[in-house]
């Protein structure tokens, strides 16, 4: 299957980056991640004005328009041979003839690439006993509202929730829940849903953002606020959300089980409902 390099459809292996681009030496890019269910992009334009900010808060050009990028989406979603995928898309500060901190001069373009890949859902079993997950001290930067493809932090507290046959770690800074290493949390605690609200520590969603509509127009109680290390633990419910995830509930946080009762360790009812309003918002939108 062809992939987009610089303006032109080719296939992956004929595909070349200089090895003085920026996004190898630095990991000075920004990129995106955009699901697409029958073949339709899910919230593309949210995708694209997101990647339009990231962009900006690393001073880098928009190397295309929303049309042009439309477009590029659009025919790797036409070639590419399955109905429900992924869409990458990745634009770094390109390549000069020197490694050398400072932004290069602007003759020299930005590296564009996006491709197309299956997407992985979650199996029903999955889903209905929910995932494990551990807490780890959020050491990311200070700017986690941007999509960059600088991504060491994160994936050091992945691996390590992968080495505690865990699917996420949730990371805590300050004494606060701030997200998933890939995903961002919601809790919820006395049947109202917390979700921790927008800031430069957090990266905002799209399916952060899908919930909290569908939790308002179906009179979920709801609070976007802080939520303390201690809320996290004492929690009815806690889920994940994510393009790739959509919503799916953590039933084990550093090996104890989540809620209490009879339902303790188990997915939750407002969890089921937020995944059931989900399906039927994006049936309803495709
Ligand atoms: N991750 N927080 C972080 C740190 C993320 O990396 C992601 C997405 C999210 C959820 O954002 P959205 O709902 O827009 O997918 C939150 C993508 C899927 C990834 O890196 O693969």
């Amino acid at each position: 299957d062809p992939v987009y390099l610089n303006g032109r459809f080719l296939p992956l292996a004929a595909a070349g980056i200089s090895p003085l681009d920026r996004g190898f030496l630095y990991g000075d890019g920004v990129y995106e991640l955009i699901p697409v269910y029958s073949r339709r992009p899910f919230r593309l334009d949210e995708h694209l004005t997101r990647l339009q900010a990231t962009l900006a808060g690393i001073k880098l050009t928009n190397p295309l328009d929303l049309a042009g990028w439309k477009a590029v989406v659009e025919q790797l979603i036409v070639t590419a041979p399955w109905d429900d995928q992924s869409i990458y898309l990745q634009v770094t500060r390109g390549a000069d003839n020197k490694r050398d901190h400072p932004f290069p001069p602007p003759t020299v373009p930005p590296t564009v690439f996006a491709f197309a890949s299956p997407l992985v859902t979650t199996p029903a079993e999955v889903r209905a006993t929910g995932v494990a997950a551990i807490t780890v001290t959020d050491q990311r930067w200070a700017r986690c509202d941007l999509k960059v493809i600088s991504l060491l932090a994160n994936i050091l507290a992945r691996q390590q929730a992968v080495e505690a046959n865990c699917a996420e770690a949730l990371l805590i800074r300050d004494g606060y829940l701030k997200e998933g290493a890939a995903s961002n949390i919601f809790v919820v605690k006395g049947g109202v849903l917390l979700a921790p609200p927008k800031t430069q520590l957090m990266l905002p969603g799209i399916t952060y953002d899908v919930v909290i509509e569908l939790a308002k127009s179906g009179g979920q109680p709801l609070e976007i606020r802080e939520i303390s290390e201690n809320e996290l633990r004492g929690a009815d419910e806690v889920w994940m959300t994510s393009s790739t995830k959509e919503i799916l509930a953590i039933t084990t946080l550093d090996g104890q089980p989540v809620g209490n009762g009879p339902n303790a360790g188990r997915p939750g009812p407002l969890g089921e409902q937020m995944w059931q309003w989900y399906q039927d918002f994006k049936n309803t939108v495709m």
